[in-house]
């Protein structure tokens, strides 16, 4: 695999593949000196035309805990101020010799359309309302550490799909480990056309929390709404929310409750809910860098050629990499 756009490129095998590396990751960030120096030599830049806390930070993370350089480009304070088109900085930013840009656009399909342009290998890491691979995956492998495995488990993604890169990205993930997927939301906030999507729909929390095994809340992504599209934000949470109340019977149920952050507390969740065991988020955090140490150790290390050509051995890497 060359590039990381979409989690179609991965397909279940490439998913499985990610998550079992990420294992192996998992053991070096436990580690007294985290790193191992499969990627020594490499360059990674972050280039990132849209805010972001935790994937930004995660990958930079990920990449120097794998022993590569990291430059950061900030849409905010660069030449983009000053007209110059992202072609033009794609290519001011790679004449300086890099082998992967790890990009977020407001826009969808600006990471494909770089991959198209560029040399280096290209991982999206958000686009608009399109994709958001990574996060797609560290969401799998949060949901296998607390309940084992994908296959036959119902998750119930609520709120602001239309928005939602996380929700399509993870509607073909789990979907492809084998879980069945309800989209709970108004009709303001589910995509148009539903055509193709392997989802069932409803319109009552309260019902799917009684039924399913993983809760995924989405934020109410209103930089990205034209309109008003509920009627209020008190009514949103009063139907949509967790709320204590139905944060009781997800607890008591061991229903797992998801969120890719940034949290809005009070309005998706209810401020106090955020901090209780069956709540995963942080675990979503913590998990996000060793997952992104597995794509660019396929994409970049010795893994990009065993991941074109069948199972990866990661055992070695681990143990070559030491504590040096
Ligand atoms: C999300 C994003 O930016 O796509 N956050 C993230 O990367 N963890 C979700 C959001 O903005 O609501």
């Amino acid at each position: 695999m060359r590039h990381l756009l979409s989690v179609d490129d991965l397909g279940a095998d490439g998913i499985d593949e990610v998550l079992r590396l990420t294992d192996s990751f998992v053991e070096v960030s436990a580690r007294a000196i985290p790193k191992v120096p499969a990627l020594r030599g490499k360059t990674v830049v972050s280039l990132f035309f849209e805010d972001s806390t935790r994937t930004r930070l995660s990958f930079d993370t990920a990449a120097r805990r794998l022993g590569a350089d990291t430059m950061t480009f900030s849409a905010g304070s660069s030449s983009l101020k000053k007209g110059e088109s992202i072609r033009d900085t794609v290519q001011t930013i790679e004449a300086m010799g890099v082998d992967a840009l790890v990009v977020r656009h407001a826009s969808s399909g600006v990471p494909d359309q770089i991959a198209r342009w560029s040399s280096a290998a290209v991982i999206n890491a958000g686009d608009g309302w399109h994709q958001h691979p990574t996060q797609a995956l560290l969401d799998c492998y949060t949901i296998r550490q607390r309940l084992g495995s994908l296959e036959g488990r119902r998750i119930a993604i609520v709120g602001d799909v239309k928005h939602s890169r996380v929700a399509r990205s993870d509607v073909t993930a789990f979907t492809l480990l084998g879980a069945d997927v309800t989209l709970v939301a108004p009709p303001t906030l589910l995509p148009p056309s539903l055509e193709g999507w392997p989802v069932r729909v409803s319109h009552d929390l309260d019902a799917v929390i009684d039924e399913v095994d993983v809760v995924y809340l989405l934020r109410m992504q209103r930089e990205r709404m034209s309109e008003a599209l509920v009627p209020s934000l008190r009514e949103y949470t009063a139907w949509y929310g967790l709320t204590p109340v139905r944060a009781d019977v997800a607890e008591a149920r061991g229903v797992v409750i998801m969120h890719p952050g940034p949290m809005n507390r009070g309005v998706e969740i209810a401020a106090e809910v955020a901090d209780r065991p069956n709540v995963a988020v942080i675990d979503q955090v913590r998990n996000g860098v060793p997952v992104r140490m597995a794509v660019l150790f396929l994409i970049l290390g010795a893994g990009s050629e065993a991941f074109s050509a069948g199972p990866v051995e990661s055992e070695p890497l681990v143990a070559a990499g030491g504590q040096a």
